[in-house]
């Protein structure tokens, strides 16, 4: 009876720990929100350096209400409104659901969002960075604007996500950058935290999780292929062709991008700063 007891304590304490090893919520600050000028500059910056109007532009509707449908091989996911609009887009946000939202892809209500979303990405931002942009989000005019439901499998749930999350950390790392230049290092921010260059460009297992050993190896995602990008598949290219092609999308054989880069030339790296382009090239040049 004991024994037998005792073992049904054991498997308790075990399944509790696992659900809270899955599901728990992770801590994140709860500050104000910044609404100094300078914070929202900060944030409009940050923005086109996260790529964030590639999907969250308004599909027939101004500013970054969204409605563009990502078609994935998990289903299709609509972008949702992040206009400050109280009833369609995130007007009533405090700065515990942009840090919940953007570096661990969970909802303040414990919840998960699906990583059609980049938050793996965007989890390596600074917690600063992630509430500059919430500042210049919620300076915008509110837009009222409802986006389609995503259409998904009937066994794609939310908490599945807590599995895939976990089983995602232990698929490995991003090969370590030997090194303290801090140009490399910006590089790797502007590449890894922010332009979420692996998410196309990154090979996927079965489950769609990014295979960091092969970080820049080349993916293919339904119709479009997104070329290797690590040091071998650059080698012709020199640090300038680099730079250029961020600013004009014009390769050095004279070629101009098509495809999905397009979006992110025109809506992310041709916006940075020159001294940032060197960085992005600096860091895809490095030896890894
Ligand atoms: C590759 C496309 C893509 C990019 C890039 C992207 N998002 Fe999203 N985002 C989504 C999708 C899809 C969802 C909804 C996910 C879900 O429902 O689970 C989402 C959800 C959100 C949400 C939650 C909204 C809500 O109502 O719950 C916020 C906030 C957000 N994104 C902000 C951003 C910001 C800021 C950036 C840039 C730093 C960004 N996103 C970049 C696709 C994207
Ligand atoms: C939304 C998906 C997506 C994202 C995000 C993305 N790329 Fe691309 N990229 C592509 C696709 C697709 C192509 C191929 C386009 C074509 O040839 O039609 C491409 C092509 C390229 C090429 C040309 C390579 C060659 O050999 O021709 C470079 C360089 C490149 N991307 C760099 C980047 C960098 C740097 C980032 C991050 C700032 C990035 N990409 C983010 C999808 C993406």
């Amino acid at each position: 009876m004991f024994k037998r007891s005792g073992v049904w304590a054991v498997g308790a304490v075990v399944g509790v720990s696992a659900l809270y090893w899955l599901f728990a919520a992770p801590k994140v600050i709860d500050t104000p929100i910044p609404s100094a000028a300078e914070n929202i500059e900060r944030g409009e910056y940050l923005l086109h350096a996260g790529g964030c109007i590639s999907c969250h532009e308004g599909e027939g509707a101004p500013g970054l209400s969204g409605g563009m449908a990502l078609v994935s091989d998990f289903g299709t996911f609509y972008a949702p409104n992040i206009t400050p609009d109280e009833s369609t887009g995130i007007g009533r946000w405090k700065s515990r659901d942009f840090l919940l939202a953007l570096k661990h892809g969970r909802t303040s209500n414990g919840s998960f969002y699906f990583p059609a979303f980049p938050y793996r990405a965007y989890s390596g931002m600074t917690d600063q960075d992630v509430l500059d942009i919430a500042a210049y989000l919620l300076a915008q005019e509110p837009v009222t604007h409802e986006v389609p439901e995503h259409e998904t499998p009937p066994w794609l749930s939310r908490w599945l996500m807590a599995g895939w999350n976990r089983l995602a950390d232990m698929s490995g790392s991003a090969p370590a950058l030997n090194t303290e230049d801090p140009q490399v290092l910006r590089g790797a921010y502007l590449a890894r935290s922010l332009g979420h260059c692996g998410e196309c460009h990154t090979p996927r297992n079965a489950l769609g999780i990014p295979q960091l050993s092969h970080e820049f190896a080349g993916a293919t995602m339904g119709e479009s292929h997104a070329d290797e990008i690590d040091a071998e598949g650059l080698a012709s290219w020199g640090k300038e062709d680099f730079a250029f092609f961020l600013l004009l999308g014009m390769k050095p054989d004279g070629e101009f991008i098509g495809g999905e880069m397009e979006s992110v030339i025109e809506h992310n790296t041709s916006m940075l700063t020159d001294q940032d382009r060197d960085a992005l090239a600096a860091f895809f040049k490095f030896p890894r």
